[in-house]
C-alpha cells in the first residue's frame, strides 16, 4: 500500500532544513515508493490547507539552500490567529490531514513544534519530528541541525572581531543567539578564543567579568572579546527572574490552568548587551563596542556537518514511516538515530548544565564564565 506524506517546517527558519526536506522526500519517493506533499509556513498552512507539490524537481538543488522552500512560520494549531483572535484550529488541521489521506505528518522544528505536534498526536494524528534548531536546546537528541552551521558563523564572527579588539585596546561584547540556552554561545567563545562566555545557565556578577578584564590588562592583554547568549542574566536579574515567576505561578495554580512556557522569544535582548557593554567600560576604563549577530547566524549554506546530520535524520524518518512507527521525534545518536517518544521530549528545554564538560574546558584556558 503506498503511503502518503505530509511535511511541513514549523519555528525559526535554520540551515538545514531543506536538507531533511530532500532526506524524507528523497527517500520516501526514490526509495520506497511513497507519495509526499509539503505544507507551506508550517501549521498555518496545514490549517489553510496550502500545498506545494515535491513529487517533481523540487527536491532536486536545495541540499545546500539556507531557510525552508515551504516557508515557515510560529503559528500553534491550538492557539492560531485568526480575523484577530487566537483560536483553536486543531480539527481543521485533523480535517485536512484526513482529506488529503494522509498516513502521517512529518514535522521539522524545535521545542514549540514538538509540543504542538504532541498536541496533534493526542488528536488522533500520525506525526513524526525532526529536531531543528539552531540553539541546540532540543531533549533527548544529542544535537540538532542547524547547530553546527550558526556555531561556524558565529565563531568566524568572534575571529573577525578580534581585529578591531587588540587594534583599538577595546571590549567587544558580541550577543548570540541561543533563546534560552547556552549551547551557541559556549561552543562558539570556547571556539573563537572568547575571554568571556556569558550563559543563561550561570548568571553572571559584572564585577567579575570587570575583574577578569583588568587582570587581562595587567597582563598586557588590553583588549577582551564577551560572548553573551541572547539569554544571560546577571544574577541580580536572575534573583528578579525568579521572584517574578513565583508571582506569575501562584494565580495560575489556583485555577489549576499550567503556566504555559513561551515559545516565541521575549523582546529583543540588544538593550541588556548594551547595558552590559557600559558597564563594562566605567569598570575598566576600555572602550567598548557591541556587535549582535541575531540572524546571520541562521543564514546562508548549511555546514557539511549539517547536512550529513539532516539528511540521515530525514532518511531514518523515512524507515519509521515505512515501519508504521508514529508519535515519535528522530533522534540523533551517535552516527545512528532513536525514536524518542514525543510525550518525552514536549515541554522540555535543554540547557546547559553548570558542570558539562565544555564549561570546565573553557574555564581550564583561563575563559572567565561571569561568576
Ligand atoms: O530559536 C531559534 C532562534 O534563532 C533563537 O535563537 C532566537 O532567539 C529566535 O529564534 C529569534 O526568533 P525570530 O526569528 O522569530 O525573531
Amino acid at each position: 500500500m503506498t503511503k502518503y506524506i505530509g511535511i511541513l517546517t514549523s519555528g525559526g527558519d535554520s540551515p538545514g532544513l531543506n536538507a531533511a526536506i530532500r532526506g524524507v522526500g528523497k527517500a520516501a519517493l526514490n526509495h520506497y515508493g511513497m507519495q509526499i506533499i509539503g505544507f507551506r509556513d508550517g501549521f498555518r498552512g496545514l490549517m489553510e490547507n496550502r500545498i506545494m507539490r515535491l513529487d517533481g524537481g523540487e527536491l532536486s538543488d536545495i541540499l545546500t539552500l539556507g531557510g525552508t522552500i515551504l516557508g515557515t512560520s510560529r503559528d500553534k494549531p491550538h492557539r492560531m490567529p485568526v480575523g484577530g483572535k487566537l483560536l483553536d484550529m486543531t480539527d481543521v488541521i485533523a480535517g485536512n490531514y484526513q482529506d488529503n489521506h494522509l498516513d502521517v505528518l512529518v514535522c521539522l522544528g524545535g521545542g514549540g513544534t514538538m509540543k504542538n505536534a504532541l498536541r496533534l498526536k493526542e488528536k488522533g494524528l500520525n506525526v513524526i519530528t525532526l529536531p531543528k534548531t539552531i540553539d541546540n536546546d532540543v531533549a533527548l537528541t544529542d544535537i540538532t541541525f542547524g547547530f553546527d552551521t550558526a556555531l561556524g558563523i558565529a565563531t568566524d564572527a568572534i575571529d573577525r572581531l578580534h581585529s578591531t579588539a587588540h587594534s583599538h585596546h577595546r571590549i567587544i561584547v558580541v550577543e548570540i543567539m541561543g533563546h534560552r540556552a547556552g549551547w551557541l554561545a559556549l561552543g562558539a567563545g570556547i571556539a573563537g578564543g572568547a575571554d568571556v562566555i556569558l550563559i543563561p545557565e550561570i548568571p553572571y556578577d559584572v564585577a567579575s567579568i570587570a575583574a577578569a578584564i583588568r587582570e587581562r590588562s595587567r597582563r598586557g592583554k588590553s583588549f577582551s572579546i564577551v560572548a553573551v547568549a541572547e539569554g544571560a542574566v546577571s544574577v541580580q536579574e536572575y534573583a528578579d527572574m525568579l521572584a517574578a515567576q513565583k508571582k506569575k505561578a501562584s494565580p495560575k495554580q489556583k485555577s489549576g490552568k499550567k503556566a504555559e512556557t513561551e515559545d516565541v522569544p521575549e523582546a529583543p535582548y540588544a538593550e541588556k548587551t548594551v547595558r552590559l557593554a557600559k558597564q563594562l567600560e566605567l569598570l575598566t576604563g576600555l572602550e567598548s563596542r557591541i556587535t549582535i549577530l541575531g540572524h546571520l547566524q541562521r543564514g546562508g549554506i548549511p555546514s557539511a556537518a549539517d547536512r550529513l546530520l539532516a539528511t540521515r535524520l530525514g532518511t531514518a524518518c523515512t524507515d519509521l514511516i515505512d515501519k508504521g512507527h508514529y508519535g515519535v521525534m528522530v533522534a540523533a545518536k551517535g552516527d545512528g538515530t532513536k525514536a524518542e517518544k514525543l510525550e518525552d521530549v514536549a515541554g522540555k528545554v535543554k540547557t546547559v548544565p553548570p558542570d558539562h564538560p565544555w564549561v570546565l574546558s573553557a574555564r581550564h584556558v583561563g575563559t572567565n564564565m561571569g561568576d
